[in-house]
């Protein structure tokens, strides 16, 4: 069965429920799913994944969220070719209300990047009326996930 890893960053759970729902979706679809916040995974774990979605709000003023933040800071000091087996993508939570919209989720996208990963599928960046576009976003994203091998 292959494995599909959802990481959520969060203040206040809207990024955590998309998640739930997205692996609620990936089981429906044949893949295991494995849905966690992004203080319950390692570094060294999230090396060996090789399918990602990820759903992060923005907080403060562009910040990541306080349970993304480590994880951010270590992937960001990893080598260029670190993430070299991963196909990934992002799902941004923000409010176009903030000068720095969905920043976390824009940093989180070119992080990968810039470590090695493949973007399997382009980021969507949501305002707070996000519920139609995450759904989209998030059964378009599974399908792909379901062709990498
Ligand atoms: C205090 C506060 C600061 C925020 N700062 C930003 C920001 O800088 N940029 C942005 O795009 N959205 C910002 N937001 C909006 C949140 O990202 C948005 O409400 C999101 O849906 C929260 O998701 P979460 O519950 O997963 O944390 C902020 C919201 C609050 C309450």
């Amino acid at each position: 069965m292959k494995k599909l890893t959802i990481l959520y960053g969060t203040e206040t759970g809207n990024a955590e429920l998309l998640a739930l729902d997205a692996g609620k979706h990936a089981e429906e679809q044949g893949l295991e799913a494995d849905v966690r916040g992004m203080d319950q995974i390692s570094l060294e774990e999230l090396t060996d994944v090789r399918r990602l979605l990820v759903f992060c709000s923005t907080w403060g003023d562009g910040e990541q969220p306080d349970n993304a933040q480590d994880l951010f800071d270590a992937v960001s000091a990893c080598e260029s070719d670190t993430f070299s087996g991963l196909n990934y993508g992002v799902l941004a939570l923000g409010d176009t209300a903030f000068d720095l919209f969905c920043e976390s989720g824009k940093e989180w996208d070119a992080v990968f990047e810039e470590k090695g990963a493949h973007r399997l599928v382009d980021r969507m960046d949501c305002d707070t009326d996000y519920e139609d576009d995450a759904v989209y976003w998030t059964e378009n994203s599974i399908s792909q996930m379901k062709t990498v091998e």
